[in-house]
């Protein structure tokens, strides 16, 4: 197993990746709150909170899997769309909240959006860009859809800077995850790519700086669960950089 940073990058095949979250689909969000002790519901109240959604504002939800994520958004009154890849996570997205209001589902590639430029008040992408193959392309596809000024939230597993509890972090992925994983999930495998994938993601300062490269402006970050997650901020630059 490498820990070069940027496999992440390199390694993910898009129809693997796509197929592994069809297969674990309808398990998922169980399996989730399982293997994140509870905290994947406070991970998603700090996401909410920091987009903000209100009433008449168009929100994109890329990588939404199965709509967790959106509902809250569409509680708002916001009108959300949740984008995502797998068939199988927009079937089984559709089947649980396919009659919320404000929320519609559509199948897309994260590096490839079927939207217009400018289309959306905010974007926001929950533990899915780690799992695009292309993230950098996913970070300027998002700028592109976003409307200046608006806002991109991002939700991410990332590093705890504590070398203690990086260590007790470690363990827990290494040696409790794949057996809770195990008797919890169809597709454990799925669960060693989850923790490959989480070792080999840059940590929250390289991923800022790969934010402003791609153009996005305001960049700040802050930690959830002492770094597991990290939450990024930033907004499209009112005016387009010259040249
Ligand atoms: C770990 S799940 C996260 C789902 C949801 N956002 C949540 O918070 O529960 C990652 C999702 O990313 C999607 N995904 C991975 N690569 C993608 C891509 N290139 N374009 C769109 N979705 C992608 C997968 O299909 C999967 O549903």
């Amino acid at each position: 197993m490498t820990s070069d940073p940027h496999r992440a990058d390199l390694g993910k095949d898009p129809s693997r990746v796509s197929g592994m979250f069809d297969e674990v689909a309808p398990a998922y969000d169980r399996t989730n709150t399982v293997l994140s002790l509870g905290n994947d519901k406070l991970w998603r109240v700090a996401t909410t909170r920091a987009i903000a959604p209100r009433p008449g504002q168009r929100i994109l939800d890329l990588a939404a899997g199965t709509g967790a994520s959106s509902v809250a958004l569409a509680a708002s009154g916001a009108e959300v769309v949740a984008a995502d890849f797998s068939p199988g996570m927009i079937a089984e997205g559709e089947r649980r909240h396919g009659g919320v209001k404000n929320l519609s589902f559509v199948e897309a590639d994260a590096t490839a959006l079927p939207f217009e430029d400018d289309a959306f008040d905010a974007v926001t992408i929950s533990f899915g860009l780690r799992n695009v193959n292309e993230p950098k392309k996913a970070l300027a596809e998002m700028l592109r859809v976003t409307a200046p000024g608006g806002r991109l939230v991002i939700c991410e597993f990332s590093h705890p800077r504590s070398p203690v509890f990086a260590g007790l972090y470690r363990f827990y992925n290494d040696r409790v995850l794949p057996v809770v994983a195990r008797t919890m999930s169809s597709n454990a495998a799925a669960y060693d790519y989850l923790n490959e994938s989480i070792r080999d993601w840059p940590d929250q300062t390289t991923l800022s700086a790969w934010l402003r490269e791609a153009g996005w402006s305001t960049v700040a970050h802050r930690d959830l669960t002492f770094g597991i997650v990290a939450l990024h901020r930033a907004r499209k630059p009112l005016v387009a950089p010259v040249g």
